[in-house]
C-alpha cells in the first residue's frame, strides 16, 4: 500500500465509523485529523521532484514473509519494532521484553560504558541482543544494531580510521569511495554489527556549522557522486550477489533534508531555502543514493522554513518515498521526534504520522513505547500506518538477510580481529590521506629531500584526537590516548619513519626549538576535536596563534617552514599563509598520518614519489567574515576558489595578504586560555570606577580594589593573577558578543575554569554570567577550600539558565567577583563537558 493509500483509507474508515454511528468521538477525530495536517507542508511540491526508482526489486517471496510475520505479530510487538534504543540505557532483557526493533550506540556509548573495551565485547553483546530479540525458541524477530561509522568503524579501538569527508571530497575520487564503503562494511561485519548511520550527504554551505567536516563538499557535483559509491560500497551493487551479503552493512543516507543549510550554521537549525534550493543543493546525495538501494534514510534535527523535518510529511513521505522512490524504511535522529511542536521524547505521534518508521529513542524508548501503544489502542494512530513501517523495517532486515546471517559470532566475517586495521585496509586509508591533501601554498620548499635535517613541531604533529577528528572512539573525539590507536601512525611517525628510511634526521620538537637549525620545519597545527554543535563558531577566523608563533620563528631565523593545517572546514590563515613557505589542508586524515610524508617527501633519487592531487571541495576564505562562501554566489570572492589546488611543477607562491580583519568582538566558546582572551574583551571594574580595559599584561581599577598581573603556569604568561584587596566589590570580566549557547547548555556543557586559589579565602568569589544589562546569573566559586592546587571549577550552563540567565544572548561570559581580600591565579575559562550528573551549587 502506498502513503496515499493509507491516508485515505483511514480518512474513509473514519467517515464510515461516523455515518454508521461509531464510538470515535470528535475529539478523538479532531486529534487524528491535527496530526496528518501539522504533517503536511502546504509548500511542497512533489510534482517538480525527480522521480527515482529504487533499483532494489520487490522480492515476492519477502513480501509474502513480510506478510505472514506481520500478520503473527502483536500490537506490542508492532510498537516495538518501530522503536530504537541507545546500549547505554537499553539492556538485552529490555529488547526481549519490549520486543525493540532496534538497538545503537551513541558517540559516547560502548558496550558496558567503556568507550574502550577489546572489539571482543561489541561481537559479544551483539550475540546477547540478537538472543533477546529471537527469544529461546528463535522465533522473534532479530534487532539489527546501528553504529555511527562515518569515516571507517571509528567507535572500534584498532579499526581502520578514514579521513573525514571534508577530506575525501578533496580527493575527488568517486571509486576510492566505493573502497573505503568496502573496507567500512567489512570492519563493521568483524564485529557483527548490521548497520551504518552513513554517509552524511549533507551539502554544507556555512563553515561555521560544527559538522562541515561531515560533508563532502559545499558542492552537490561532488556529495551526489560519492553518495551512490558509497551507499554501494557498504551495501554492495544491487541486483548482484554481492548486495548486503556477509560482508555489507545496510546503509543510512543523513539528514534528510537541509541539514547542511543551516542559518549561521547553527546546528539543528533552520534551513530557509526555496524548494528548488533543497532539491538541487540539499538532496543531491539522496537521489543516486536511492538509485543505488539505500535501506534508510536519517531525518534531520533541522528545520525547512519554520517546519521541523521529523514532522515533514510531505518531504518524509511524499517526496522522499513516493517520488524519489525511496524503499527502505526512515529512522529518526537522536530524540530528533522530541522537538517537534507538542512532542517530548517519550511522547510523539506526529514524527510516524509523517512518515518516520523507526524512532531513534535513546533513553527515551521507554515513555515512548508506552505512549505509541496507547495511540495504537485508541486508534490514535491508525494501524494501517503502523503497519506499513513495521512492514518497511521487515523489509529491509529481510532484504538484508539478518535471519539468514544468524548469530552475529556465527557470521563467516565476525571475530576475524586482524581484519581491524588490517595493512590492505590502512593501505587504502594512506591512499585516501595522499589524495586528499591540498596544496596552497609553494615556494619551491616542497618536495623534501629525505635525506634532509628536518624538524616536526606543532600541537598536531603527534596528536592523534587532532588528525582523527570528531566522532573517533568518543562522540566528541577527544580524550583519546596514542595507545588507543593501535593501527595508526600519526603524522610525525609517518615522516619520521620516511626519513629514517633515507638517512636523514627527523627530530620531533614539542616547542620548536632546536639546536642546530634544521635544513626545514614542518609545523602541523589546526583545529581540535568536537562534533555536532559543539563545533558550531561564529566566524571562520582561525584564532589559534600557537602555529603562526612556531611559523613566525622559523621564518625569523631564515628557516624554510611548512604548514599542515589540520582542521574540518576551511578557516581564515591569511598570517599562516604569509608566515609559510609551503602551506597544506590536511583536513581531518585519520589513522593514517603517513600518507602526509608521503607527499611531502620525494624518495631517495629525489623524485616525487606522490604529487599533490587533491583540489578545494569547499571554498577557502580570505576574510574572517566569509562563512557563507559557495562557488556559484552571485559576490564570489574566495581567497582560493572551489576547485583550487597546486601540483609540483606548479608556480605557487603566493603574494603577502592582507591580514587587518577584525571580527567582531566575542563567540569563541574559549573564554580565555593560553594568556589570551581570544576574541573576547577583557576588563576589571568596581561598583564605583568605570572599567578599564585589561590591555597590557597588568590592570587594575581605579580605586585599586583588583590587580590584574599575570604568571607561567605552562607557558609564559599563560595564566592571570587577580588580586582583590578588599577596598570595595570588583570584578574581572569578560566581554563581547552576544552569544547564543541555549544549544550548547541542553548539550549540558558547562562553564569551566582552572584556577588556583593563592591564599586562604577571605570572603566569598562568585563566579558569574551575564547577559546585558540587568540580566546575568553567579554561583560561588566551586572548590575555594583548597588552597595552592590547580583545579578546575565547572557549572553548567543549564545551572546559569535555571538561575536566570538569558542563555541565547551572553554578552559576559566570564564575571569572578569578590568584595574580599582573596588571590587566586586562572589559566583557563571556557566551554567544556561537564563531569556527568553534577548537580547546580548552591
Ligand atoms: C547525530 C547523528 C547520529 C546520531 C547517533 C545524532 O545526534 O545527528 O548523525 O547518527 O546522533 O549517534
Ligand atoms: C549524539 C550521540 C551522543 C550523545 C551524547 C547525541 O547528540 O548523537 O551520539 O552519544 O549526544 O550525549
Amino acid at each position: 500500500m502506498t502513503r496515499q493509500n493509507w491516508l485515505l483509507t483511514t480518512a474513509a474508515s473514519a467517515l464510515l465509523l461516523t455515518a454508521c454511528g461509531g464510538k470515535e468521538d470528535a475529539a478523538d477525530t479532531d486529534k487524528k485529523a491535527a496530526a496528518y495536517t501539522k504533517a503536511d507542508d502546504p509548500n511542497v511540491h512533489p510534482e517538480i521532484w525527480p522521480k527515482g526508482q529504487s533499483p532494489v526489486e520487490r522480492d515476492e517471496a519477502i513480501e509474502e514473509r513480510v506478510a505472514e510475520i506481520l500478520a503473527g505479530m502483536t500490537l506490542e510487538q508492532k510498537v516495538g519494532q518501530v522503536i530504537q534504543g541507545d546500549i547505554g540505557a537499553t539492556t538485552p532483557d529490555d529488547v526481549a521484553k519490549y520486543h525493540l526493533g532496534s538497538v545503537l550506540n551513541g558517540g559516547n556509548s560502548a558496550p558496558k560504558g567503556d568507550l574502550r573495551i577489546s572489539p571482543t565485547e561489541w561481537l559479544a553483546l551483539a550475540d546477547e541482543f540478537w538472543d533477546a530479540s529471537v527469544g529461546p525458541d528463535g522465533d522473534g524477530i532479530p534487532a539489527i544494531w546501528g553504529t555511527d561509522a562515518v569515516h571507517g568503524h571509528s567507535n572500534i579501538i584498532g579499526a581502520t580510521i578514514f579521513p573525514h569527508n571534508i577530506g575525501l571530497g578533496a580527493a575527488n575520487d568517486p571509486e576510492l569511495i566505493r573502497r573505503i564503503g568496502e573496507v567500512t562494511a567489512l570492519e563493521i561485519a568483524v564485529t557483527g554489527l548490521d548497520w551504518t548511520f552513513a554517509p552524511t550527504v549533507a551539502t554544507p554551505r556555512d563553515d561555521r556549522w560544527g559538522r562541515t567536516y561531515e560533508g563532502y563538499s559545499e558542492g552537490p557535483e561532488i556529495v551526489g557522486a560519492y553518495a551512490a559509491e558509497m551507499v554501494k560500497g557498504l551495501q554492495g551493487e544491487a541486483g548482484t550477489d554481492e548486495f548486503l551479503g556477509p560482508d555489507k552493512v545496510i546503509s543510512t543516507v543523513k539528514h534528510f533534508l537541509g541539514d547542511g543549510g543551516t542559518k549561521d550554521g547553527i546546528d539543528q537549525g533552520e534551513t530557509i531555502a526555496t524548494e528548488e534550493e533543497l532539491r538541487d543543493i540539499h538532496a543531491a546525495g539522496y537521489i543516486p543514493a536511492i538509485n543505488a538501494g539505500v535501506q534508510s534514510a536519517m531525518a534531520s534535527y533541522s528545520s525547512w522554513n519554520g517546519r521541523k523535518m521529523h514532522g515533514n510529511k510531505s518531504l518524509l513521505s511524499d517526496v522522499l518515498v513516493d517520488q524519489l522512490g525511496f524503499d527502505g524504511f526512515v529512522v529518526g535522529d537522536w530524540n530528533g521526534h522530541g522537538q517537534i511542536k507538542d512532542c517530548v521524547p517519550t511522547d510523539c505521534l506526529q514524527s510516524i504520522m509523517a512518515g518516520l518508521d523507526m524512532y531513534m529513542a535513546p533513553d527515551s524508548w521507554r515513555g515512548l513505547y508506552e505512549s505509541t501503544l496507547g495511540y495504537a489502542k485508541s486508534g490514535d494512530l491508525p494501524m494501517d500506518r503502523l503497519d506499513e513501517a513495521v512492514s518497511r523495517i521487515l523489509r529491509v532486515k529481510l532484504t538484508a538477510g539478518v535471519w539468514e546471517k544468524g548469530r552475529p559470532s556465527t557470521r563467516p566475517l565476525a571475530g576475524q580481529w586482524e581484519l581491524l586495521g588490517a595493512p590492505e585496509h590502512r593501505a587504502v586509508a594512506r591512499e585516501a590521506v595522499r589524495k586528499s591533501l591540498v596544496l596552497l601554498k609553494n615556494d619551491g620548499t616542497l618536495p623534501i629531500s629525505p635525506g634532509a635535517n628536518v624538524l616536526v613541531t606543532g600541537a598536531g604533529a603527534n596528536d592523534m584526537n587532532m588528525q582523527t577528528g570528531g566522532w573517533t572512539i568518543s562522540w566528541q573525539g577527544t580524550g583519546n590516548a596514542r595507545e588507543d590507536f593501535p593501527n595508526a601512525d600519526t603524522i610525525w611517525e609517518g615522516i619520521e619513519a620516511t626519513v629514517n628510511a633515507s638517512g636523514g634526521t627527523a627530530t620531533l620538537s614539542e616547542d620548536g626549538s632546536y639546536e642546530t637549525a634544521p635544513d626545514v620545519a614542518i609545523v602541523v597545527f589546526g583545529e581540535t576535536p568536537y562534533a555536532e554543535f559543539q563545533g558550531d563558531r561564529p566566524h571562520v577566523d582561525f584564532m589559534d596563534n600557537a602555529g603562526l608563533n612556531a611559523l613566525t620563528s622559523y621564518q625569523e631565523a631564515g628557516i624554510p617552514a611548512v604548514a599542515v593545517f589540520i582542521s574540518g572546514r576551511p578557516l581564515y590563515v591569511n598570517p599562516e599563509l604569509n608566515a609559510s613557505n609551503a602551506f597544506l589542508a590536511a583536513w581531518l586524515p585519520g589513522s593514517e598520518g603517513g600518507g602526509v610524508a608521503d607527499v611531502l617527501f620525494t624518495d631517495a633519487a629525489g623524485n616525487t614519489r606522490y604529487d599533490f592531487t587533491g583540489r578545494l571541495s569547499y571554498s577557502w576564505p580570505k576574510r574572517p567574515d566569509q562563512a557563507v562562501l559557495n562557488v556559484g554566489d552571485a559576490d564570489y570572492d574566495p581567497l582560493f576558489a572551489y576547485g583550487t589546488g597546486l601540483s609540483y611543477g606548479d608556480d605557487g607562491n603566493l603574494e603577502e595578504l592582507p591580514t587587518d580583519y577584525v571580527v567582531a568582538g566575542g563567540g569563541s566558546d574559549i573564554v580565555f586560555d593560553e594568556g589570551s582572551s581570544g576574541d573576547w574583551r577583557m576588563s576589571v571594574v568596581t561598583a564605583y570606577s568605570p572599567p578599564v580595559q585589561v590591555e597590557d599584561v597588568t590592570a587594575e581599577t581605579q580605586d585599586g580594589a583588583l590587580r590584574l598581573s599575570r604568571i607561567d603556569r605552562e607557558a609564559q604568561e599563560d595564566s592571570l593573577v587577580l588580586d582583590w584587596s578588599g577596598a570595595a566589590e570588583a570584578s574581572f570580566i569578560v566581554s563581547g558578543g552576544p552569544v547564543d549557547w541555549s544549544r550548547q547548555a541542553n548539550g549540558e556543557l558547562a562553564l569551566q575554569v582552572d584556577y588556583r586559589l593563592d591564599e586562604p579565602l577571605s570572603g566569598p568569589i562568585s563566579l558569574g554570567m551575564g547577559c546585558g544589562e540587568d540580566c546575568g546569573a553567579d554561583f560561588t566559586l566551586p572548590g575555594t577550600d583548597s588552597v595552592g592546587e590547580w583545579q578546575s571549577a565547572t557549572i553548567r550552563l543549564s545551572c546559569f539558565g535555571d538561575a536566570g540567565l538569558d542563555l541565547t544572548a551572553i554578552d559576559r561570559p566570564l564575571v569572578l567577583t569578590s568584595a574580599a581580600d582573596n588571590k587566586l591565579s586562572m589559566s583557563f575559562a571556557g566551554l567544556a563537558t561537564s563531569p556527568g550528573g553534577t548537580a547546580c551549587p548552591e
